[in-house]
């Protein structure tokens, strides 16, 4: 039997991951400061041995200001790496695949309330910040008005993706992600909903994201892997999208990026997304037609079925999932199973193989497996 598209090891820069399943970055919404807790630690220590070919960690901010809610991930100070590398060299202990960070900041959409609690802009009482952004247009009705990033701003900025990137390298990451996608700070800078400046960065709206990437790929080391989660519509009439997405993932793949992750929306409140099973797999397979790098889908794809129809029929490289993991860490392990996949299980859990459960539809001939 062929071996199916989504077990087959993929190269990736100068990583390898053993199959193309990634867990696709998720907010926990559980740091203290930016600095991980226990949450994290469980959280990611039972996601790592998911048999995921590469699991990215959520949204960590490059500032303290630029993180979306109180709560937020961060790798911004001395703190941060240390809390952040503890939890990676605990996973390190029961995983072997790529681990990646994502590296991102908020601006406009910065100093809000963690999801259950509102999900809105921070109030008076609620130690509120001050934003920044491309332009001085708040997000929506009632959202912070963002002060507009003057020279020293941007150049801060760079600077700190940098100075992140640095600490996601001593802390041994094999991947970092960009975060251009979902309203944040670089999508803000390539939409001219959100972008409405005057100078070079409002006339040319990649400027600044693409600066933002060649700082990272000078410090990032080659036998790594670099990408970006990049937007392909803001679902707006007069928004950015696909066409300029392809535009972008080429500037990516100049500048040496390894991959792209397509995503979109979450720019504007007001959007209106016809979220459907595989919904953004038509801007990947348009991305993908137009670079060389890898190309990795995501959004509404939850059924083993369909990940492979996707990687088979060519349309990406790669497919993240998230939901699917939260409601299912073991998605990697019977997916397997469906496709006849043997995989490595920690010694621990080895004896939750549906095979060798004695009687089991799957059950390999002499299975004996008795229970203790
Ligand atoms: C709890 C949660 C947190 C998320 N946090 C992030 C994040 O930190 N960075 C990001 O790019 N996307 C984030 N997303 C979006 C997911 O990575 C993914 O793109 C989206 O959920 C669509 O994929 P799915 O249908 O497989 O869930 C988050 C999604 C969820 C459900």
């Amino acid at each position: 039997m062929k071996r199916p598209e989504l077990f087959t090891p993929i190269d990736l820069g100068g990583i390898t991951l053993p199959n193309r399943t990634v867990i696709s970055p998720m907010c926990q919404y559980s740091a203290d400061d930016g600095c991980f807790t226990d949450w994290h630690m469980v959280h990611l220590g039972h996601l790592a041995y998911s048999g995921a070919g590469l699991m990215i960690l959520e949204a960590t901010h490059v500032t303290r200001e630029g993180r979306i809610t109180p709560r937020c991930a961060g790798l911004y100070n001395e703190c941060n790496e240390a809390t952040i590398k503890k939890v990676i060299d605990y996973c390190r202990t029961v995983r072997k695949a790529p681990i990646g960070i994502q590296l991102a900041h908020a601006g406009r959409k910065a100093s809000s309330q963690v999801p259950w609690e509102g999900r809105e802009w921070l109030r008076p009482d609620q130690n509120p910040w001050q934003t920044v952004a491309p332009s001085p247009i708040a997000y929506g009705p009632g959202w912070h008005t963002p002060k507009e990033m003057g020279q020293k701003d941007i150049r801060d900025a760079i600077d700190a993706f940098v100075a992140s990137t640095e600490r996601a390298k001593r802390i041994g990451f094999d991947l970092v992600e960009l975060h251009s996608a979902h309203g944040y700070l670089l999508h803000q800078f390539l939409s001219p909903l959100s972008n409405q400046r005057q100078d070079a960065y409002g006339r040319e709206r990649m400027k600044f994201p693409l600066e933002v990437a060649s700082a990272v790929r000078a410090v990032w080391p080659k036998e790594r892997a670099l990408g970006a989660r990049i937007t392909a519509s803001d679902w707006m009439p007069g928004g950015f999208g696909v066409d300029d997405a392809v535009v972008y993932a080429r500037e990516l793949e100049r500048i040496g990026f390894d991959y792209i992750c397509v995503s979109s929306g979450a720019l504007v409140p007001q959007a209106r997304i016809p979220v459907t099973p595989g919904y953004q797999l038509p801007f990947a397979e348009k991305v993908k037609k137009a670079v060389r790098i890898k190309v990795q889908a995501v959004g509404m794809i939850a059924d083993p079925e369909q990940a492979e129809d996707i990687l088979a029929s060519g349309k990406a490289d790669m497919v993240a999932m998230a939901r699917a993991f939260l409601d299912n860490p073991r998605w990697v392990w019977h997916a397997a199973e469906r496709f006849g996949v043997e995989l490595p299980y920690p010694p621990q859990y080895q004896r939750s193989r549906h095979d060798l459960w004695p009687g089991s539809a799957l059950a390999r001939p002499g299975s004996t497996q008795a229970a203790a």
